[in-house]
C-alpha cells in the first residue's frame, strides 16, 4: 500500500503531519515540510510512465506531470484519487530534453553531451504549470476554493490559469511587486483573471506578505513554501531521465531565485535513488543572479546542510539584512529565498554547486539561444551562463553529459530582448533593423 506523509525536513524534529494538511511548515519547528511516500512499486516505475506516454486518449497520461502520478502518489490519499488530477488538459509538461547546437558550442561542451529542456513551453509560458497542476490537486483535496501567491510574474499567471480553467470553483489573489514585473508576465497574469495586488515593495516583500495573509486568512497558499508545488516540479526531472533513456546526467543546471525547482530537482533524484531505479546521483548546480545572490554568497561563506546541523537563527539575521535584489533577470530578482534549507539539502545529496552571473552574461547567453531558432526568458538563460562557466573552471568536463534547464518562454520579457537588439551600445548578437526608404531600389540594395 502507498502512504505519503508531510515530514519535517530537519532530521532532529522529523515531526509528521497528514496530507490533508495545508501547513506550510513544521508546527513544532518552523521548519519546512516535505512529502515523503512508503510503499511504492519500482519495479513498474519506467514501464508505467512509457506505457502511458503512448496512451493519447486520456487527458491525465498525456500531461507530462500525471504520466508520472506513481512518483507523487499523494492523491491516493483521497478518497476521490485520479478523479481529483488537477490538469490544464494535459498540456502541462509537455517537454523533453533536446540538443541546442550553437547552445552546446557556447558553453564549450560537446553538443551530443548537453541537452536543454525549455519548459518555458509550458502552457503560460514557464515551469510554474508542473508544480500548478500538483498543487492545485492538493487544495482540492482538501475542498479549497481560495488560493494566493507572490510573485515575478510566472508563478502568478500559472497560479491564475489554473483557478480560471476551474471556471467558479476557484478564486485566485497573486501578490506582485510594484514595478518589478516585466510587461508580457504583467499582461499575461492580469489576463486570467485573478485578484491583481501590486504591492509597494519587491518579490521579497510581497511573499512576506502573502505568508503572512495566507496563514491568517485561511487562504491556501500556491508559492513554492507548499511541499506539494514541488511534487510536481520533480516531474521535470522524471522527463529529462526519461529523455535520456532512463539515464542520469552528470550535470543539471538551473537558476535559483526562491529556491524551489532546485530543491524538487534535487528531491527527485534522491528518491530515485533511494528506489533503486538510479545507480548515482547527478550534480546540480544552481545559478543565481550576480544581483540577487544572497544563497551564493552564503554558501560561498560556508553556509550547509551538515546532515540538518544548521544554524538557524544564523541565517534568519542574515536574511533579515539581505540587501535589496537588482538584476534585469526579474524572474529570479530575489535575495531571502524561502527554499534556503531544502536546497542547501540539496546541494548535500548531490554534491552540488552555487555560481552567479552578471545580467550581460544572461542577456549573451539568451541571444545564443535564440541564435539557434529556440527561445528562453534572461533568468532561463543563467542555465547556459552557468554552462559555460562551470566548463571553463573546468567542473564541468569535455566528457560530462550535463542538461540545462530553460526555466521560462522567450516572450515574457520581450522589452529585455528589443532593449539588447536595438540599443545604441552595440552588443555581441544585437540584430538591429535596417531602416530603408520606400523604394525599390534601396530595398534591393539593401538585400545583396
Ligand atoms: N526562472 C524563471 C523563469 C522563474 O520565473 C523563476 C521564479 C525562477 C527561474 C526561479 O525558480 O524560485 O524555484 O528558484 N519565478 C517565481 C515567480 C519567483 O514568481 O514566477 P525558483
Amino acid at each position: 500500500m502507498v502512504h505519503a506523509q508531510l515530514h519535517c525536513i530537519f532530521p532532529e524534529c522529523d515531526a509528521r503531519y497528514t496530507v490533508d494538511s495545508d501547513a506550510n511548515e513544521c508546527k513544532e519547528c518552523k521548519g519546512l515540510l516535505d512529502v515523503r511516500y512508503t510503499g511504492i512499486d519500482a519495479s513498474t516505475v519506467k514501464e508505467l510512465a512509457q506505457l502511458r506516454r503512448m496512451n493519447n486518449a486520456n487527458v491525465q497520461d498525456r500531461s507530462g506531470v500525471w504520466r508520472f502520478r506513481h512518483l507523487l502518489p499523494f492523491y491516493l490519499e483521497h478518497s476521490r484519487k485520479e478523479q481529483n488530477l488537477v490538469s490544464l488538459d494535459g498540456m502541462e509538461g509537455n517537454t523533453w530534453p533536446i540538443h541546442v547546437t550553437r547552445a552546446a558550442e557556447y558553453a564549450g561542451v560537446p553538443s551530443e553531451n548537453v541537452w536543454f529542456q525549455f519548459e518555458g513551453n509550458n502552457p503560460t509560458g514557464s515551469f510554474k504549470d508542473n508544480g500548478m497542476a500538483a498543487a492545485f490537486t492538493h487544495a482540492k483535496m482538501l475542498g479549497r476554493t481560495y488560493v494566493a501567491c507572490a510573485s515575478t510574474g510566472n508563478t502568478s499567471a500559472s497560479v491564475a490559469a489554473f483557478a480560471a480553467n476551474e471556471l467558479n470553483q476557484m478564486r485566485a489573489a497573486v501578490f506582485i511587486g510594484d514595478g518589478k514585473i516585466a510587461r508580457g508576465k504583467l499582461a499575461k497574469t492580469l489576463a486570467y483573471d485573478p485578484t491583481v495586488l501590486q504591492i509597494e515593495g519587491d518579490f521579497d516583500d510581497a511573499m512576506a506578505r502573502v505568508l503572512e495573509v495566507s496563514s491568517n486568512e485561511g487562504i491556501y497558499l500556491m508559492n513554492s513554501v507548499n511541499p506539494f508545488r514541488l511534487e510536481g516540479q520533480k516531474t521535470i526531472m522524471h522527463r529529462v531521465w526519461e529523455g535520456l533513456d532512463w539515464n542520469v546526467p552528470d550535470w543539471v543546471v538551473v537558476p535559483g531565485g526562491n529556491l524551489g525547482n532546485c530543491s524538487a530537482f534535487g528531491k527527485a533524484w534522491h528518491e530515485l535513488y533511494e528506489l533503486g531505479l538510479t545507480q548515482k546521483m547527478p550534480r546540480i548546480a544552481v545559478i543565481n543572479a550576480q544581483g540577487a545572490n544572497m544563497f551564493y554568497q552564503l554558501v560561498q561563506q560556508g553556509a550547509c546542510w551538515n546532515g540538518g546541523k544548521v544554524n538557524r537563527e544564523h541565517y534568519r539575521q542574515a536574511f533579515t539584512h539581505a540587501p535589496k535584489a537588482h538584476t534585469r533577470a526579474s524572474a529570479i530578482e530575489i535575495n531571502r529565498p524561502v527554499n534556503f534549507y531544502k536546497a542547501l539539502r540539496m546541494l548535500e545529496w548531490t554534491n552540488g554547486v552555487v555560481r552567479e552571473a552578471t545580467d550581460a552574461e544572461m542577456l549573451e547567453a539568451q541571444a545564443v539561444v535564440t541564435r539557434n531558432g529556440y527561445g528562453c526568458e534572461p533568468a532561463s538563460a543563467a542555465t547556459l551562463a552557468g554552462i559555460k562557466k562551470l566548463r571553463e573552471e573546468g567542473l564541468i568536463k569535455k566528457t560530462d553529459r550535463v542538461v540545462g534547464i530553460f526555466t521560462g518562454h522567450l516572450l515574457n520579457d520581450a522589452e529585455a530582448l528589443i532593449e539588447y537588439h536595438t540599443s545604441e551600445q552595440k552588443n555581441l548578437f544585437s540584430n538591429q533593423p535596417v531602416r530603408v526608404q520606400n523604394s525599390l531600389d534601396r530595398i534591393v540594395q539593401a538585400l545583396r
